[in-house]
């Protein structure tokens, strides 16, 4: 099988592999573990100017990326038919990613992820291709760069030993439905704060007791909708 691959069309190649080059994921991409592609949208201009953007029909600010530059693009970046990877463009209009949604990419062959800039895409290019639209949260980036980067750090993570073998999935936050008990380490006492006792107790049943019962009660007071969600799972399929 071949390894997940991640290609990016952009305004700002520039911006990759940034992060993604360090740490766990510049590892892996060392190791051939995933490997990342960019595609500059600006090279698929057709006009003498090599104009990616125009203004708006029906007046308002900004510039609107044009159809025909960004078709030209994704025809490039899915010139393989035998390519099943996820196409996915990031704009804030798009459903919220999760992880359980993070976890699906990750076991699949990898994503081709469209980027916009300025006030977006001609809707004519979305419509005709269809991506999966994709927000990383309630909020405005100046451009779905970061989104891609944060998408495919999320990503990256999962794949077959990136994270190393004393990393558990299945601990951290979401992953259970709720957010994830507070960690501590060495020194014992800090500031003259202390660790609870029950971490140092070596009663491994009290002490996943109280991860859970600190795990639920961050996740009420800070995700109500998470903790809806949480008691409806359990109320179908019994605690665990
Ligand atoms: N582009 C601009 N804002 C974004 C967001 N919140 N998520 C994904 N892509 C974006």
């Amino acid at each position: 099988m071949s390894a997940w691959s991640a290609t990016v069309l952009t305004l700002f190649p520039e911006m990759f592999p940034g992060p993604l080059g360090q740490s766990l994921s510049g590892k892996a991409m060392d190791n051939g573990t995933w490997s990342l592609e960019t595609l500059d949208i600006r090279g698929f201009t057709s006009d003498k100017h090599a104009s990616v953007d125009d203004t708006p029909f029906g007046g308002g600010p900004g510039m609107v990326m044009r159809a025909d530059v960004v078709d030209a693009a994704l025809r490039e970046a899915r010139d393989d038919s035998a390519d099943d990877r996820a196409l996915i463009y990031l704009t804030p209009r798009g459903r919220p990613i999760t992880q359980t949604r993070v976890r699906a990419l990750a076991e699949g062959p990898g994503v081709v992820l469209l980027c916009g800039r300025y006030e977006g895409i001609d809707q004519r290019v979305i419509d005709e291709w269809e991506p999966e639209e994709l927000s990383i949260g309630d909020f405005v980036l100046s451009g779905g760069e970061p989104a891609a980067l944060t998408l495919i750090d999320a990503c990256v993570r999962l794949l077959p030993g990136v994270m190393g073998s004393d990393a558990s999935p299945e601990e951290e936050s979401f992953e259970g439905g709720l957010l994830e008990y507070p960690h501590y380490t060495r020194p014992r006492e800090w500031h003259d704060r202390e660790v609870p006792d029950v971490l140092l107790s070596g009663h491994h049943e009290k002490i996943e007791a109280w991860r859970r019962a600190e795990a639920e009660m961050v996740t009420k007071e800070r995700r109500p909708d998470l903790w809806a969600a949480y008691h409806a799972a359990r109320k179908r399929t019994g605690p665990r």
